[in-house]
């Protein structure tokens, strides 16, 4: 909480860690607090916006979600956006780096990141941001059981973070929704997005299996009016899944769960393990000057 330039989503003015009140709370100076919760992060999504913004993944598809990653078969994944994250901060000479995840889902990424940035500068620090309470709550107890002091979590939109402009070096925004004016207000001038993207033969063991004539994925290039497109990075591996409960907790992370026949969906259930491709395309922006 205290590496992080937040900011009141009341009143914009800045937000302050009180450490010795109980509970934990932020506070600004026209009086605005919000509670740190036992998990240790805080929810900075005002009761009015609640409403109008989607409520995100339930604590069903948060224990799925968690279920699958923490499983590993996404890690080489996961090394790839920390190698290419260090790889820019490093190209932008920055020494004690503030990384934001916008949509940080329950933090699996995010707590990798900040593991991997460690060895970088032992002062960074990185802030996850998401709308599902369930997700944030999981993310945030990840986080205190690793020690995690410069790793906080809140509930917000990524379309509204309470953080100051200009006071993150870098984003990462992984199959979340992209808020172009957003990440670019809260980046330094150099600052920069990595987006992560399904490439063509993303899951194609899995689609062979619910679909008799499957299509590859058409892999899609936001074009972003406030950043630069400036490296793409394709990151391909096979994996095995031999738990069904992770085939299925797979299954329920992509669209094809809402789209996919029940006949055919229980072809997938069926199988004793699945193999296949996994691959994702990692775009690398810099903020536009
Ligand atoms: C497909 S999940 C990806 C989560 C995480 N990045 C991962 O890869 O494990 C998409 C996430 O975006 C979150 N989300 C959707 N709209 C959002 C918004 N406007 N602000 C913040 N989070 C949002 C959802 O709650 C969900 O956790
Ligand atoms: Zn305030």
């Amino acid at each position: 909480m205290m590496h992080i330039r937040w900011k009141c989503p009341n009143c914009a003015s800045p937000l302050t860690p009180m450490l010795t009140q109980k509970p934990y709370v932020l506070r600004c100076a026209h009086g605005h607090s919000f509670d740190v919760a036992r998990q240790g992060y805080v929810n900075l999504l005002l009761p009015q916006k609640r409403g109008a913004a989607l409520p995100g993944d339930d604590a069903g598809m948060v224990r799925a979600r968690t279920a699958f990653l923490d499983g590993g078969y996404y890690s080489a994944f996961s090394d790839g956006v920390n190698a290419c994250v260090l790889e820019a901060l490093a190209q932008s000479d920055c020494a004690n780096p503030t990384v934001t995840d916008a949509g940080c889902g329950e933090g699996y990424y995010t707590a990798r990141l900040y593991t991997h940035l460690q060895t970088y500068a032992s002062d960074s620090a990185c802030v996850g941001f998401d709308l599902s309470r369930d997700a944030v709550a999981h993310a945030a107890k990840r986080g205190r059981a690793m020690g995690a002091q410069g790793l906080s979590f809140a509930v917000a939109s990524l379309f509204d973070m309470p953080i100051e402009d200009g006071s993150s070096d870098g984003i990462i925004n992984l199959f979340a929704p992209v808020a172009d004016a957003e990440f670019a207000r809260i980046l330094k001038p150099d600052g920069f997005l990595l987006i992560a993207v399904p490439a063509e033969e993303h899951l194609w063991g899995m689609k062979q299996i619910l679909y008799r004539t499957p299509y590859p994925n058409e892999v899609r290039r936001d074009t972003l009016a406030h950043f630069t497109l400036t490296h793409v990075q394709r990151i391909t591996d096979t994996i095995t899944v031999t738990d069904p409960e992770h085939i299925r907790a797979l299954f329920a992370m992509t669209p094809y769960f809402w789209k996919t026949a029940r006949e055919d969906a229980e072809r997938l259930y069926a199988c004793e393990q699945l193999c296949t491709t996994v691959s994702f395309d990692l775009l690398l922006y810099r903020k536009s000057r």
